[in-house]
């Protein structure tokens, strides 16, 4: 099955090393961080080229916050499962902070697959897999262990029937007690919580009618139908949650 539709110039994913070249100044002048100008144009969800490598401002900033909010929870030893892993910056940023987990990078596109491919290869890590093809929607996942799934901002770029998936997915892969972390921006009780959080689901559902920012409920009430129970709701910068599940018995 094909991956998410890749609107960025392929150019702008030739593999470019880590150094700068003519080649990156060139694609980066296509990329609009802000997402403004037209698909054709710009990385799929706002990912920029730095230093050679595709880039997420967004993974940027929040990828140390998130780490923050996880850390305690994650379980000691074993295998952390990325769902909608991205460019890689946040499965490196953990896996360097955490050398004792073995992390393994999914995503469902080629292109940012490949991108992450790149960064982990640049990062020189020994507890980090090669990036699998994950698509949530697929009938079979790939095989893996997952002793904790991560999954940052995906479920309201994707239809909600991705959420239903994602919760499906995990409940069979996780033992109980596992814990499942979301991170992103979520209504709270129906309501958006911030007017940024509420214009950006309305650029979500003009791009894709299927998208948009998650209520919460709705998300906990997902996860108790696949074996998880809330554990904790961790208010992030920029009025995004991270949202901690854990695998009941
Ligand atoms: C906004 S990006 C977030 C990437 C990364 N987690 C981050 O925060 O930088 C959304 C990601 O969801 C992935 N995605 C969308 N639909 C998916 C699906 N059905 N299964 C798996 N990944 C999916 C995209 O390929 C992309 O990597």
């Amino acid at each position: 099955m094909a991956g998410p539709r890749r609107p960025w110039p392929a150019a702008a994913l030739v593999p470019l090393g880590h150094r700068a070249s003519p080649l990156v100044a060139l694609t980066a002048v296509f990329y609009d961080p802000m997402m403004t100008t037209p698909d054709s144009a710009r990385g799929r969800y706002g990912e920029t080229l730095a230093e050679g490598l595709l880039e997420s401002p967004a993974a940027e900033r929040n990828k140390e916050p998130i780490l923050d909010a996880i850390r305690s929870r994650l379980p000691d030893t074993g295998v952390v499962l990325e769902i909608a892993s991205g460019t890689g910056q946040h499965v490196v940023h953990f896996a360097r902070a955490l050398p004792v987990l073995i992390w393994q990078p999914t995503d469902a596109d080629d292109d940012l697959r490949a991108a992450a491919t790149e960064r982990i290869r640049a990062a020189g890590l020994s507890n980090v897999r090669a990036p699998l093809r994950l698509d949530v929607l697929a009938p079979d996942w790939p095989p893996t262990e997952a002793d904790a799934i991560v999954c940052i901002n995906m479920i309201h770029i994707a239809p909600w029937s991705a959420t239903k998936r994602l919760m499906d997915g995990a409940s069979r892969l996780m033992r109980p007690g596992s814990p499942l972390f979301l991170y992103g921006p979520y209504k709270r009780g129906g309501r958006h919580t911030a007017p940024s959080n509420e214009a950006f689901d309305e650029s979500l559902r003009a791009r894709n009618p299927d998208w948009g920012v998650r209520d919460l409920d709705e998300v906990e009430r997902c996860a108790e139908k696949h074996g998880f129970s809330l554990v904790d709701v961790v208010a992030m910068p920029a009025n995004n949650l991270t949202v901690i599940f854990e695998r009941m018995g």
